[in-house]
C-alpha cells in the first residue's frame, strides 16, 4: 500500500504535485476564468457576501491563515480565520451575508462540525473546504469546494495541505471574478502561475536530499524556532505543528517582526531557527526587513536555516543552511515553502526513532470536543 516509500506520510509528501493539479483539474479555463459549478451557492449570495469567516483546526487552520492573505487581497472583503473550538464560544457575529468556510480534511473534526452547525444556526451560508467525499461536515454545509488529493492515511497532514491551499487560492479568484475586482495583470499572473505550481512542488521535492542530512544532524536538538512573515508566518506556525507532532521536539513559529517584542530572548548559541523568506520581488520592503532579522538572530548566535526563492542573494551572507525553492508569486509561496518544513520533520523524527505514520498521543480525525 505504501507503493515502495518507508511510510505513508512519506508517500504523500511526494503525492503532492499530482494532488495539487487534481485540485485545479477543469476549475481554470484557457482563458484564465474560474468555473466552479460544483460549489451550489448562487453566485447572487457570494456577490453579496459582507465578511468571510473562515474556521478549522490544526494544519487546516493554517491553511486559513493563509487564504485570508489571499481573499482580502483579491477580493477586498474583509476575513476572518478563527480555531474552530474557540469560535463558537465567543458568541461571533454572523448573519445571512457573512459566509462561513469550514476547512477540514477528514469531514468528521467535531469542533469544526460544531463551528459550522452554529454558524448556520445564525443564518451565516457555510462552504465546506473538504478531501472527504460525503463525510458529515460538506453534507451539513450548504456547499462544498473538494481537494482531490486522495486519501490521506498519516496522521500528518501533508497533500491534504497544499490541497487545501490551492481551493482556498481557487474560492478567492472566483469571489474576486463574481464580484467583479478589477482583474488586472496581477491576477492573470497569479491564476497562470497556479496552473502550472505542481511543477514547482516537483521542483522542490527533487532537492530535498541536503533537507534530509540538516534534519538528520538535529536529532539531538531540544528546540526549533520558525520564522516568517506575511504568508511565511502561517507556514512558520506549520513547520512547527509538524516537527512537535511527528519529532515529539519544542518548535514554536513565530511571525518575524515579533522577535524584538520577546521571542528574541530565546536566541542562543548553536539554537537551530527556520526562516521563510518572501519573495524578494513584489513586496520587497518585506524581504528587507527578514533579512534584518535574520542578522540580528546569527549575530546571537542562531543557526539559521533559510528557504529563499532561488536567485534571492540577499540572504547568501547570513544563511548556515540555504533552502531554495522556485520563484512564485507571494501569496502562492505556502505552496512550495512548506514542502522542506514536511521532509524535516518527517527525517528527523525518524532519525530520533519515531513512527511517522502513527505519532504518539494523536488520531487521524479529532471526533470530540
Ligand atoms: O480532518 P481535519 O482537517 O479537520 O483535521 C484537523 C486537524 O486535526 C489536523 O490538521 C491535525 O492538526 C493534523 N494532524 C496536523 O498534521
Amino acid at each position: 500500500e505504501k507503493g515502495g516509500y518507508a511510510s505513508f506520510m512519506l508517500k504523500e509528501i511526494a503525492e503532492q504535485p499530482k494532488a495539487v493539479t487534481d485540485t485545479l483539474l477543469g476549475r481554470i479555463d484557457g482563458a484564465g476564468r474560474l468555473s466552479l459549478d460544483e460549489v451550489r451557492i448562487p453566485d447572487a449570495v457570494l456577490r453579496e457576501a459582507d465578511k468571510v469567516v473562515i474556521v478549522a483546526c490544526g494544519t487546516a487552520f493554517h491553511a486559513g491563515l493563509i487564504a485570508k492573505y489571499a481573499i482580502e487581497h483579491w477580493t477586498r472583503i474583509p476575513c476572518e480565520v478563527e480555531l474552530a473550538s474557540e469560535f463558537r464560544y465567543r458568541d461571533p457575529i454572523l448573519n445571512r451575508r457573512t459566509l462561513v468556510v469550514a476547512i477540514s480534511q477528514s469531514g468528521e473534526t467535531m469542533d469544526t462540525l460544531m463551528a459550522l452547525r452554529h454558524a448556520r444556526e445564525q443564518g451565516a451560508k457555510v462552504l465546506a473546504v473538504c478531501n472527504t467525499n460525503g463525510s458529515t461536515i460538506p453534507r451539513e454545509s450548504d456547499a462544498v469546494l473538494y481537494t482531490h488529493a486522495g486519501p490521506e492515511v498519516a496522521v500528518a497532514s501533508t497533500k491534504a495541505f497544499l490541497t487545501q491551499l490551492v481551493a482556498c487560492y481557487l474560492l478567492a479568484l472566483y469571489l474576486g471574478q463574481v464580484r467583479g475586482t478589477q482583474w488586472g495583470d496581477e491576477i492573470h499572473a497569479v491564476v497562470r502561475d497556479l496552473a502550472r505550481i505542481g511543477d514547482d512542488v516537483e521542483r522542490v521535492l527533487e532537492t530535498m536530499e541536503p533537507v534530509r542530512a540538516l534534519a538528520r544532524s538535529l536529532a539531538d536538538k531540544d528546540t526549533v524556532l520558525f520564522l516568517g512573515r506575511h504568508v511565511g508566518y502561517p507556514v512558520a506556525l506549520e513547520g512547527a505543528l509538524k516537527l512537535k507532532e511527528l519529532a515529539y521536539m519544542h518548535a514554536e513559529g513565530f511571525a518575524a517582526g515579533e522577535l524584538k517584542h520577546g521571542p528574541i530572548a530565546l536566541i542562543e548559541e548553536g539554537l537551530p531557527v527556520v526562516v521563510v523568506v518572501p519573495s524578494p520581488r513584489g513586496r520587497s520592503v518585506l524581504h528587507d526587513k527578514i533579512v534584518s532579522n535574520i542578522q540580528e538572530i546569527r549575530a546571537r548566535g542562531a543557526r539559521t536555516i533559510v528557504i529563499a526563492e532561488e536567485g534571492d542573494e540577499a540572504v547568501v551572507p547570513y544563511a548556515d543552511h540555504l533552502v531554495r525553492i522556485p520563484a512564485t508569486p507571494t501569496l502562492l509561496q505556502p505552496l512550495v515553502a512548506t514542502v522542506p518544513l514536511q521532509v524535516f520533520a518527517c527525517e528527523l523524527a525518524t532519525a530520533r526513532g519515531n513512527e511517522v505514520d502513527q505519532p504518539r498521543n494523536l488520531a487521524k480525525s479529532v471526533t470530540v470536543e
